[in-house]
């Protein structure tokens, strides 16, 4: 076993190193002459042109990609964008308009409420759009358009490159559809295109900057509850980093809009709580900075997320990890990086199973 783990001590870890290929080889499947090739995915520009908004249906991270997706599309393609919990879905009698496009997304393409989520939708006559990384997979199967994230096998159960992939494949339609319904132009889309390019060679920088990371993991693995906070697209990438830590170290822990804060999580800070504030998005820093000024004052220990460059965030933080600029729509792949690596060396340091957490499964396909 340890040869299929690569000479890595998890799996998780082998598939943290993978998301750079992955990425690549993902984009390479789907991105022809510079654009995404709609041909291959058999999905005509007329129905692109023609939709009135996106139904986004998943569970877990899957879900998570669909909350940071929504950002991206609605600022980038100008289309109302809505994000469901499968499980809720299927279960609400949806007022699902017959001119939205639903956008399925999963790992395995077989969890048993995105699948039938994805039967609801087709049964309304809704055109269907799955984003799936197992070939062949009953979701694939049934959906009408299927792109294929090119992950390769994931082992462990916490997800992280088939997660990274899914969230690249809807930055490249989000800039499809801006194109092809005429909200920016081909140079536009081509500046978007190279920063996501760069993604991957990106990743492998914070990569191999793992150390720093492993270093503070040791010195938080006894924390009891972790707080998560940022605005945008950096509360949805709280989202995954709270539930990569929780999953596999057992620490209680959770994701809060930092505006939110105030409302309800502030009151559960006291002396050493740790509060990571994940800051990439340009526009809204000094708003979540102000919100982790208000936890340290009453106590708590802060760790800070920020891109290269934004140093006087050590005024504030007591540790802080940077990932390279990228522009704020699709630096969220970078931002989930560190995360990964800080809920996978915590799990290690707690002496936990990473690759088998206690009571969850890979795949689940029973509701
Ligand atoms: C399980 C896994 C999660 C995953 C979710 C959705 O709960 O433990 O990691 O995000 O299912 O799985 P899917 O295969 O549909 O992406």
């Amino acid at each position: 076993e340890s040869a299929e783990r690569g000479g890595f001590e998890h799996f998780m870890m082998k598939e943290i190193h993978e998301q750079p290929a992955a990425i690549r080889n993902t984009i390479g499947s789907l991105v022809t002459n510079g654009r995404l090739d709609l041909a291959k995915i058999g999905i005509e520009e007329e129905v692109i042109s023609s939709f009135t908004g996106i139904t986004i249906v998943a569970c877990g991270s899957a879900w998570h990609v669909g909350m940071a997706a929504q950002y991206v599309i609605e600022d980038i393609a100008r289309v109302p964008v809505r994000v469901e919990l499968a499980s809720e879905f299927r279960y609400r009698n949806p007022l699902l308009d017959p001119n939205n496009l639903v956008i399925v997304i999963s790992q395995s393409g077989e969890t048993a409420d995105t699948l039938a989520a994805l039967r609801e939708a087709k049964s309304r006559g809704n055109k269907t759009l799955a984003i799936v990384n197992v070939v062949g997979s009953s979701i694939a199967r049934e959906a009408d358009y299927v792109i294929y994230t090119v992950a390769g096998p994931e082992i462990s159960v916490a997800t992280t490159k088939a997660y990274s992939c899914q969230l690249v494949v809807s930055f490249l339609l989000a800039m499809e559809f801006a194109l092809v319904r005429g909200q920016i132009d081909k140079e536009t889309y081509d500046s978007y295109l190279s920063e996501v390019s760069r993604i991957p060679d990106c990743i492998q920088k914070i990569l191999d900057d793992k150390e720093r990371i492993q270093w503070f993991a040791a010195k938080i693995a006894n924390s009891k509850d972790v707080f998560f906070i940022g605005r945008g697209i950096d509360y949805a990438i709280g989202l995954e980093g709270s539930l990569k830590l929780k999953e596999i170290s057992y620490i209680h822990s959770e994701a809060y809009a930092a505006g939110e804060l105030k409302h309800g999580t502030i009151s559960l800070i006291e002396d050493g709580t740790l509060v990571i504030g994940v800051l990439c998005q340009d526009g809204l820093y000094e708003k979540t900075v102000s919100n982790m000024v208000e936890c340290k004052s009453r106590g708590a220990y802060l760790m800070a997320l920020a891109p290269y460059g934004k140093y006087d965030v050590e005024d504030i933080a007591d540790f802080v990890t940077y990932v390279p600029k990228m522009d704020p729509h699709f630096i969220g792949s970078l931002a989930v990086v560190p995360l990964q690596l800080l809920g996978y060396y915590v799990s290690v340091a707690r002496g936990l199973d990473v690759d088998k957490p206690r009571n969850l499964a890979k795949s689940v396909t029973v509701e």
